[in-house]
Formats: C-alpha cells, structure tokens, sequence
C-alpha cells in the first residue's frame, strides 16, 4: 500500500450546476507512483486533474499536497502550483517565443532564477526530452510531438514535486505518441509521481503502479494495471475495455 502519500483528495465533491462531477472521490498517490486515470467521456478525469491544482475549486473534501492543504489563493497557491505541474492536450506554449524562452520563462517569473541560471536549466530539460538542437525555434517549427515536449520540459522547469498530465497524446499523430510516452515513461522511471490521463492502454500497463477507473464522477476500480486489464470487477470497467481495446 502507499506508504508516503504526496497528493491525497479526502471526500471531494463538485458540481458545475446540476451535475455532480466529482462525487465524494478519495485518492491517494504515492511519492514516486505513477497513477493512470481512465473512464469514459464525462466521467470527470479532467475536472479530478484540475481540482489538484485548484484550475478548479471544490465544494467539499479536502485536498493535501505533500501534508499541506491547497491554498484558496494568492502566493502560497502561486508556490503550490508550481510543485505540481500540469501537461494538457493541447501544448500552450507561447508562439511568439522560442522553445529556449517557453521553457525559461515561468523560472524567471515563479522561481526567481536569472536569466542564464534559467536557460542553463531549460537547454538542460531540452536535452532530456531530445530537443537540444531545438531550443531557437518557435512553436510553430515543431512537430506536435516535439510541442509536447518542450510542455513537458517547461513543467519540469518548475521542479515540480509531481505531475499531472490530460490526455497528452489525444491531439498528436499516431508516429509522434510513442516518443513523448518514451519521455513519460522515462520520467516515471526517474521516480517523479505522475498522475496522467489517458486513453493509451498500452502505457498504463507498461508503466502505471496503478490505474485509476471513473465514471458517472465516482472512482469506481482503484488497482494494479495487471488485476484492472485481466479481471476488471465491475461492469462499467468490463463494457469500457470492451470498447476501447476493440480498437
Ligand atoms: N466548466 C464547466 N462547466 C460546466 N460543465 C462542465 C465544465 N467542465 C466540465 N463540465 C462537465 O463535467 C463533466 C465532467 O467533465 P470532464 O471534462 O472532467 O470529463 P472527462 O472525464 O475529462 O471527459 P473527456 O474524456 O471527454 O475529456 C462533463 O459532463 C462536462 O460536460
Ligand atoms: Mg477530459
């Protein structure tokens, strides 16, 4: 079982109106454990990421980072965001700045480096997700691939104490999924606590300590990927892989 919890949710709840989008979730996800989160559409895996570093605020629960309950605002919640990092479909990065810049920028800003402490980093994270030769370009010169790899870089330019990616891959080409869940799985392998968003079976397999399965708001199987793919419990499980490993 987790032995040292980085992020916990106690009893979250959130509603957008009417719906109740998160129903009295509770999480645990260990330092250094990689937790995939997978359910239908609708089922709250975005709204569950973005509650972490409060994107969005809850109604009731608790949410603890490290020990320390989320902050409603102001600089401790500036400070908090920082330690979790967030990877989104779609890449965000800055189009009139270089990749050298995207990845600098916040470690000005947030954490105070200078300048060349800060590209010394950047050029650095670069080099681990393969785009060394990279850093003078614009966005727009990359691939959707590399894109979302100069995002990754620029979260860990934070050093985040964990990240949170949403459905990373969704929006790349079939050749480019593989070389950023090459650097995900990397990442994981270096022991940075993940929790990631997927539709891509074949990473929560390979390198989830867990996957994470939602619907209706609820988490409904919480277990090791090899017990949730060869024996998931419920029905609502069974009638999703059925689905989804058809393709
Ligand atoms: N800002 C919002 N305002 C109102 N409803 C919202 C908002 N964001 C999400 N919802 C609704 O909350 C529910 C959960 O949404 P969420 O995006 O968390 O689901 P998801 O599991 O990430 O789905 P998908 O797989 O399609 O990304 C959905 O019914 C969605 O329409
Ligand atoms: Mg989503």
């Amino acid at each position: 079982m987790t032995v040292d919890p980085l992020i916990e949710l106690r009893g979250v709840n959130k509603h957008f109106g009417e719906l109740h989008v998160l129903r009295d979730i509770d999480l645990t996800v260990g330092r250094g454990e990689v937790v995939v989160v997978i359910g239908p559409s609708g089922s709250g895996k975005s709204t569950l990421c973005r509650t972490v570093n409060r994107l969005e605020t809850v109604e009731s629960g608790t949410i603890l980072i490290d020990g320390t309950p989320l902050p409603a605002e102001g600089r401790a919640l500036a400070r908090l965001r920082a330690e979790v990092g967030m990877v989104f479909q779609s890449f965000n990065l800055f189009a009139h700045k270089t990749v050298l810049q995207n990845v600098s920028l916040a470690q000005v800003k947030v954490r105070g480096r200078k300048r060349d402490e800060a590209d010394r980093r950047s050029r650095e994270l670069l080099a681990r997700v393969g785009l060394a030769a990279q850093a003078d370009k614009y966005p727009a010169q990359l691939s959707g691939g590399q894109q979302q790899r100069v995002a990754i870089a620029r979260a860990l330019a934070m050093d985040p104490k964990a990240l949170l990616f949403d459905e990373p891959t969704s929006a790349l080409d079939p050749e480019m999924i593989n070389e950023v869940l090459e650097v995900m799985r990397q990442l994981a392998r270096d022991g940075m606590t993940m929790v990631v968003v997927t539709h891509e079976m074949g990473f929560a397999r390979s390198a989830a300590n867990r996957v994470v399965f939602m619907a209706d708001g609820t988490v409904v199987e919480d277990r090791s990927p090899e017990e949730f793919f060869t024996a998931p419990r419920s029905e609502r499980a069974k009638d999703f892989l059925s689905k989804i490993l058809k393709h």
